[in-house]
């Protein structure tokens, strides 16, 4: 990482992976994705993204204890770098030595964008943010459907010659991907994934192809999908739609809603107690699947961007 006059700012290195971990979980839920709880979670996670660890995250301490950490995600086939900063209450004063980390960052790659994403949580410093000239230009929404209601949804019917079927195992990985790239090409912030990165993501507990179904057309090509996970939580099993879409040459043919209930029975009988998604502000073809399944708003993620 280039240098910050700042002694507080660190670079990240593995044997901070534990006081990391134990950083994010007090926080809170805040910035661009939520880890998991524990270290090694935390550690697989980190070595399953496209980032350098060592480079791409900053520690950010008072005294010893470890106060406040920004993290920059490299995407240059968009030409963004995407960035979570968050800092514990005692710290806020000294957050904007880690908003110039990113920004540097962002600098280094060569990207035209920073983008940051804010929960509206304490540990975010949006003032900071504004005062380096970060600008809210998005949200994403998530949203909940309690199993109460899921449970109650009548069946949608598929249009004629089109079947749902799971994903058949690993050997399936590359119709995923290709998929999955065809239906977010066009989608704000969406950065082309690599097969690799689809299986690492698929080797995740409860994530993998038997949580996956897709939309089969009766030529056999893969209209749409639904990738779902299940999160254990203490006292519930959380349900949560991934991703999920219909590829663009067979929109407007009434696959959405089939398609979401498909994935909404299947966490059901996994035994999930509610279902949870995040969709981007404006998207109305999506919102209109939502909200007519009863889906309710839940929290707001906002994006803020500088040009660097
Ligand atoms: C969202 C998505 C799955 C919907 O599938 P679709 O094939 O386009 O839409 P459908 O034919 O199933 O229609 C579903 C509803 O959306 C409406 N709709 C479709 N396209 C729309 C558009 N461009 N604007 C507004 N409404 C639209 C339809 O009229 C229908 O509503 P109705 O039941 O009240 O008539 C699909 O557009 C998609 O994959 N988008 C990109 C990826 C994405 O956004 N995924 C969801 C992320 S959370």
């Amino acid at each position: 990482m280039s240098e910050v006059p700042d002694k507080r700012v660190q670079g990240f290195r593995w044997q901070h992976i534990s006081e990391l971990s134990e950083l994010i979980n007090s926080l809170g839920s805040h910035g661009f994705r939520e880890w998991p709880e524990g270290a090694e979670g935390l550690r697989t996670e980190l070595e399953t993204l496209r980032l350098d660890p060592e480079a791409d995250i900053a520690l950010l301490r008072s005294g010893d204890q470890l106060c406040g950490y920004a993290l920059t995600l490299p995407e240059p086939d968009i030409d963004r770098v995407v960035a979570t900063v968050a800092v514990a209450p005692q710290c806020q004063d000294d957050a904007d030595h880690l908003v110039d980390f990113l920004i540097g960052r962002a600098r280094s790659t060569n990207a035209s964008r920073v983008h940051v994403a804010a929960r509206g949580n304490t540990a975010d410093p949006l003032a900071e943010l504004e005062a380096r000239g970060f600008s809210r230009i998005t949200a994403n929404l998530e949203l909940v459907l309690p199993r109460e209601q899921a449970s109650r949804l009548a069946d949608a019917e598929l249009p004629a010659g089109f079947s749902v079927r799971p994903m058949r195992s690993f050997t399936e990985t590359l119709r995923l991907t290709s998929v999955q790239n065809q239906v977010f090409a066009d989608h704000w912030g969406f950065s082309k994934n690599t097969v690799e990165e689809v299986q690492a993501r698929l080797e995740l507990p409860a994530t993998g192809p038997e949580h996956v179904l897709f939309i089969e057309s009766a030529e056999g090509e893969i209209a749409g999908y639904i990738w779902t996970a299940l999160e254990w939580q203490r006292d519930h099993t959380c349900g949560k739609v991934w991703m999920t879409g219909i590829a663009p040459n067979f929109r407007g043919k009434r696959l959405g809603t089939p398609l979401i209930l498909a994935g909404i029975k299947h966490l059901l009988a996994e035994g999930a107690a509610d279902v949870h998604l995040e969709v981007i502000e404006g998207n109305e073809a999506a919102m209109r699947i939502y909200s007519q399944l009863g889906f309710e708003k839940r929290s707001k993620t906002d994006w803020y961007e500088k040009r660097v």
